[in-house]
């Protein structure tokens, strides 16, 4: 079967796309290499035997959409391609909602087009806005704090109309917390050509002497040690939850939460990378900064529930595989 992959060779896609090839899937991966690069497509290859198939291109181009659609014969499309950064969304609205809905509604409307009725949609916790958690799918979305956020929701809105219109469409929505750590290889990781204000790449930067120290944005939250609380979770299980995605496609939208249903401090994540890295990580507390939240974790019962899915890796795991990636990339 034959899975279109937008996005493929980003963080997440990259990791996605291998898996899918292990488990015998042929993959078409389409990016447009805006922030990721060529040679990841040469590690997906080198670690499988079987081989994804990759066009450069933009998924706002229609024509190049459709050359790829009518080639494909695809079973499904799991379409990660997307831009990221909460703060270039503020301070660039149209860019999110031109690359990120419209994109969205290009690749749907070929889906349509060509009859693939199987779609699996990356969205982010972020669509909970400041909701108390935990979240379930069900939880009332709080204020969506930035265009990124509201450009998420606004395509589950989208597919979600799909669905009731036309009950041979069958979207997954697939609502990630905090991906991080990478494949075991140490091949593949996140690899961005952009920063984004994530906690994680900045540990792994000052961890390889690249910075001093980290900055923590705010000690002063109702939280145990006063630092802001997520729900981090392995790339390798988000990955997995892809593949359970595809083979449980069921009638109408459905929408799963992936995170591990823990939370960790800010502070309990740099702990735990000292512990596994043997490193110290200098850190100084600053300013709390805007759109941030307190708390963000999930309830993920109903990716077991229903797709058989729950997160194999804890934090540990997660911390020790990004800076083996790190070790390996930079052959420390
Ligand atoms: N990383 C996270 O923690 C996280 C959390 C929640 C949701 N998400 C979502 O998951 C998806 C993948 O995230 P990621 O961390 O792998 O990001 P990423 O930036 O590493 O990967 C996105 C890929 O899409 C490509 N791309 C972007 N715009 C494109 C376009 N117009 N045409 C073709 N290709 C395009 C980029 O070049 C990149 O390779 C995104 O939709 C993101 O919003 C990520």
């Amino acid at each position: 079967m034959k899975i279109l992959v937008t996005g493929g060779l980003g963080f997440i896609g990259s990791h996605t796309s291998l898996l899918l090839l292990e488990e015998g899937y042929d993959v078409v991966i389409l990016d447009n290499l805006s922030n990721s690069r060529i040679s990841t497509l040469e590690k997906i290859n080198s670690l499988s035997a079987n081989k994804a198939a990759f066009v450069q291109g933009d998924i706002l181009d229609e024509k190049i959409v459709d050359k790829v659609f009518s080639l494909g014969n695809f079973h499904g499309v799991v379409h990660f391609a997307a831009l990221k950064s909460v703060e270039e969304s503020q301070n660039n609205p149209m860019k999110y909602y031109l690359n990120n809905v419209a994109g969205t509604l290009t690749i749907l409307k070929e889906c349509q087009k060509y009859g693939v009725r199987n779609f699996v949609f990356s969205s982010s916790a972020s669509v909970y806005g400041d909701a108390e958690s935990p979240v379930s799918e069900d939880t009332t979305s709080g204020n969506r704090l930035n265009p990124y956020a509201e450009s998420k929701g606004m395509c589950e809105r989208i597919l979600n109309d799909i669905a009731i219109s036309d009950n041979s469409m069958r979207p997954t929505i697939l609502r990630y917390f905090n991906v991080i750590g990478a494949h075991r290889s140490g091949l593949l990781g996140e690899e961005s050509t952009k920063e984004f204000g994530n906690i994680m790449p900045y540990i792994v930067k000052v961890a390889s002497g690249k910075m001093d120290k980290i900055l923590v944005y705010g000690n002063d939250y109702n939280t145990p040690d006063g630092t802001g609380i997520r729900d981090y979770i392995h790339v390798m299980d988000v990955a997995k939850a892809h593949v359970r995605a595809l083979e449980k496609q069921r009638e109408g939208c459905q929408t799963y939460n992936l995170g591990t249903g823990q939370g960790t401090s800010v502070f309990e994540l740099i702990e735990t990378f000292e512990e596994v890295s043997g490193l110290k990580i200098p850190y100084e507390v600053a300013q709390r900064r805007y759109g941030d939240i307190e708390v963000s974790y999930s309830n993920p019962a109903k990716a077991m529930g229903e797709l058989g899915w729950k997160a194999e890796f804890d934090i540990r795991d997660m911390v020790r595989d990004t800076w083996n990636y790190e070790k390996v990339r930079f052959k420390y």
